[in-house]
């Protein structure tokens, strides 16, 4: 993927003004200028819990015929077209002012952690969509992937403008070049992807309805954005819903295991990460226990559009299924820094078996609506 050479037009433009995915990134190409090398680490990282870039097998991908889902389809990237949140991803009066030199520190570190991790994972996205785009032949898959890479793109530069602010900066150019990549085949790129962009949803409209309602919480003004955007991560759910619905097997038999893994996998890891920090959601006046459940329920609500089954969340296994996942993370987090090798095992082997156990609570079956498409509700 070339990013790199960034002609002068560039300078002075903002990313939210970008019409597509190219011009979004050469203008954060001309702005790495100023990149920072601990932001650019941070999100290098890879752990289980850190966002990951993927790629797959992009002719199987191009080979899709949206044709059953023709109408649904047309609607849908007739809206994305239209493009409602061109320039809006940009700091503007709504913008207040952000005292990074007097946040308290432990909320300072976790919530820069978060907007690198969450920059990362908007990232992420683009890469993989923008890739799927330019391999392509189908007019179909490349117009919606093009679309949704234009708005991943935006994003992340939202996010970098905030980061800059506390002088940090993620580099995109250099992330595209060497982070890993990690294989998934198609089927599990639409079950990851379509659960991370609803989840992603119903995880910015859960902050945003509560800082409505709760104005002295929001700390930071990104979180006045969150209303827009997540009504862009709802569209390319709808998008990887349609795709799925193009081929019925994909959400019938054996994949309905695969199904299942992916939920619990998506759940259990945002329980786990969203608990790494504390100071961040005490600032937001938001229990993180509350906040998981709430958002489970919402994601669990939508997906039931297109899959099969859900998970049964109250469960009594549930909950202490989560904690335990997340104490042995904790440990082996512990363990890794004291370099214990035995207490990292154990570790290891206690997440394992918490994850396991909440595979094996029933799901909630139900019957998939004929019709797909689906409004931002909440
Ligand atoms: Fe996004
Ligand atoms: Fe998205």
């Amino acid at each position: 993927m070339n990013v790199q050479n960034t002609p002068e037009k560039y300078e002075g433009k903002h990313t939210a003004d970008a019409t597509t995915v190219e011009e979004g990134l050469a203008i954060q190409e001309e702005q790495a200028k100023y990149d920072d090398d601990f932001a650019t680490e941070t999100a290098m990282s890879n752990t289980l819990l850190t966002p990951r870039f993927y790629t797959t097998d992009f002719d199987e991908l191009d080979a899709i015929d949206v044709s059953p889902v023709r109408g649904e389809w047309d609607r849908l990237i007739a809206q994305m077209e239209a493009d409602p949140n061109k320039g809006h991803f940009k700091k503007n009066d709504d913008w207040d002012t952000v005292d990074w030199e007097n946040m308290e520190p432990q909320l300072k570190k976790e919530f820069i952690d978060f907007l690198i991790s969450s920059c990362t994972a908007e990232f992420s996205g683009c890469v993989l969509y923008k890739e799927m785009k330019r391999r392509g032949n189908n007019e179909d898959i490349t117009r919606l992937f093009q679309l949704m890479a234009r708005d991943e793109a935006r994003h992340a530069g939202f996010i970098n403008d905030a980061l800059r602010e506390a002088g940090l900066r993620v580099n995109l150019g250099f992330l595209t070049q060497k982070k890993k990549y990690t294989y998934f085949r198609p089927k599990f790129i639409y079950y990851a992807t379509y659960l991370s962009e609803k989840i992603g949803y119903a995880r910015y409209i859960t902050i945003f309805r509560h800082l409505q309602e709760n104005p002295q919480h929001r700390f930071h003004p990104i979180f006045k954005w969150f209303e827009e955007w997540c009504n862009d991560e709802f569209s390319h759910g709808e998008a990887f819903a349609l795709l799925m619905k193009t081929d019925p097997k994909l959400t019938k038999g054996k994949n309905v295991l695969w199904i299942k893994f992916f939920l619990t996998a998506v759940y259990s890891t945002m329980y786990v990460r969203d608990h790494q920090r504390p100071a961040f959601h005490k600032a937001l006046g938001v229990d993180p226990d509350w906040y998981a459940h709430e958002v489970f329920t919402k994601t669990s609500k939508l997906s039931e559009q297109i899959f099969p089954i859900t998970l049964d969340i109250e469960h009594p296994r549930w909950q202490p299924g989560l904690e335990k996942m997340q104490k042995a993370n904790a440990d082996l987090a512990q363990a890794k820094e004291d370099g214990r090798f035995f207490a990292k095992l154990g570790a290891q082997a206690r997440a394992v078996s918490a994850f396991v156990s909440l595979l094996l609570i029933p799901a909630k079956k139900h019957q998939v609506p004929a019709q797909t498409r689906l409004e931002p509700a909440y």
